[in-house]
């Protein structure tokens, strides 16, 4: 393992401070390093393996479209992106979807759809976007604000819009920042970097409504907290509310770099055009291949039920974690995806975490996050309850 870590400390620009193993392979609910350890994987590839590691159906659907074709672009159709865009607006409600290669380049689609859609109502350029302190939408920085061609770039300006930022569940907050230049509301359903946050009814209903009065456009970012993870496919769907444009990722491609935004009828008539938006890669045959494989398994497996039906158990063992150390003051959380609120940092249960063989995630500051892969079974939460308990009984 040490060489390997040298190896990728040279040449890997340093943007992340990895942990000090090499993960080598998967199976199932477990992770193997390349010397032999293994893992219960709690984490998922941060909300990635739905269906697990290494999941045999998944590569051998996708050992076949390799030996088929990999990739034709957009100006061709191809059979695999036109039955996971069948497939995935069936399972989201919604009226039509682009496919893109990540969670962050869903959000820029989405942004663009929200400010094409303000731009032919009124022709302005100065529309502003609502978004949400401790949100996390991704890591890009306007590719199109240093392209050089104004046909592609003029319905979107000014590229970095005016953003105000509100307080999750506090309506008052959101209510305040909105005036006749708001062309769209950005939230996640369940804020997941943030600190795992789930919307409360109550706020995400009001936020509807004024949505719908003011003919301003949500925008449900579910790239964590959607595809089954919440116990439902999308977690909006627990709230009696519909976006108007939502966004997916993670989970969708199982570990093939996949995202999506989708729309719902009003936006899809009256926003992006063709020429509007586009992308090489993007819907190519090889990752809508993982996303007909991964929906058909959701249905086949009917994941979204599980999630639901084994949350009472897994939320009852974390309580019992919560109940029995003082340095855990809270959980919150949504089907599998949970936190632990510490007063100590969440690296320290991490580290310790790894040591003893289970691989977890921190939220905001304070939050231990658990996302395990949507296909564990109640043994699978009794052993990361033993080790965790082992783990917070050592600190
Ligand atoms: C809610 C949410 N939106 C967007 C993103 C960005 O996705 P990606 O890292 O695939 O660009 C993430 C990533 O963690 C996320 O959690």
């Amino acid at each position: 393992m040490k060489k390997i870590i040298e190896t990728a400390e040279e040449n890997i620009l340093h943007t992340y401070n990895r942990y000090n193993i090499v993960l080598d392979h998967g199976d199932g609910v477990y992770v193997y390093d390349t010397e032999g350890k293994r893992y219960l994987d709690f984490y998922s590839g941060i909300g990635v393996y739905g269906l697990g590691n290494s999941n045999k159906e998944f590569n051998e659907a996708l050992k076949t479209q390799v030996d088929k074709i990999l990739h034709v672009s957009n100006l061709f159709y191809n059979e695999p992106a036109a039955k996971a865009a069948e497939a995935l607006v069936k399972v989201s409600g919604m009226d039509k979807v682009f496919f893109t290669n990540s969670g962050a380049e869903a959000i820029e689609g989405a942004l663009k759809s929200a400010l094409k859609y303000a731009y032919n109502k009124d022709g302005k350029h100065d529309h502003e976007i609502i978004a949400l302190d401790h949100s996390f939408h991704g890591r890009t920085c306007g590719a199109l604000a240093v392209t050089g061609k104004a046909a592609y770039r003029e319905a979107f300006e000014p590229l970095i819009s005016k953003v105000n930022f509100a307080t999750m569940n506090d309506y008052d907050s959101v209510y305040s920042l909105v005036n006749e230049k708001t062309c769209a509301i950005i939230m996640e359903t369940v804020q997941g970097e943030g600190g795992i946050f789930p919307a409360d009814k109550e706020f995400l209903q009001k936020i509807y409504k004024l949505c719908n009065e003011k003919d301003i456009l949500l925008i449900l970012d579910e790239v964590q907290c959607g595809m089954g993870r919440c116990g439902s496919m999308y977690a909006f769907m627990q709230y009696d509310v519909c976006p108007d444009i939502l966004t997916s990722a993670k989970a969708l491609g199982n570990g093939v770099p996949v995202g999506a935004f989708l729309v719902n009828k009003k936006v899809a008539a009256a926003s992006l055009v063709a020429g509007d938006h586009g992308t090489t890669y993007g819907g190519n045959p090889f990752a809508t291949a993982a996303v007909c494989e991964v929906l058909r398994q959701y249905e086949k497996l009917d994941i979204v039920s599980h999630v639901k039906a084994l949350t009472p158990y897994l939320e009852s063992r974390l309580d019992e974690l919560v109940n029995k150390y003082d340095c855990i003051t809270s959980r919150r959380g949504m089907g599998f995806m949970q936190g632990l609120e510490l007063n100590i940092a969440p690296s320290e249960v991490i580290n310790a975490g790894i040591e003893k063989g289970i691989l977890t995630l921190s939220a905001g500051s304070n939050v231990l996050r658990l996302l395990p892969p949507l296909i564990i079974t109640d043994k699978d939460i009794d052993n990361m309850y033993n080790i965790l308990d082992d783990v917070f009984a050592h600190i």
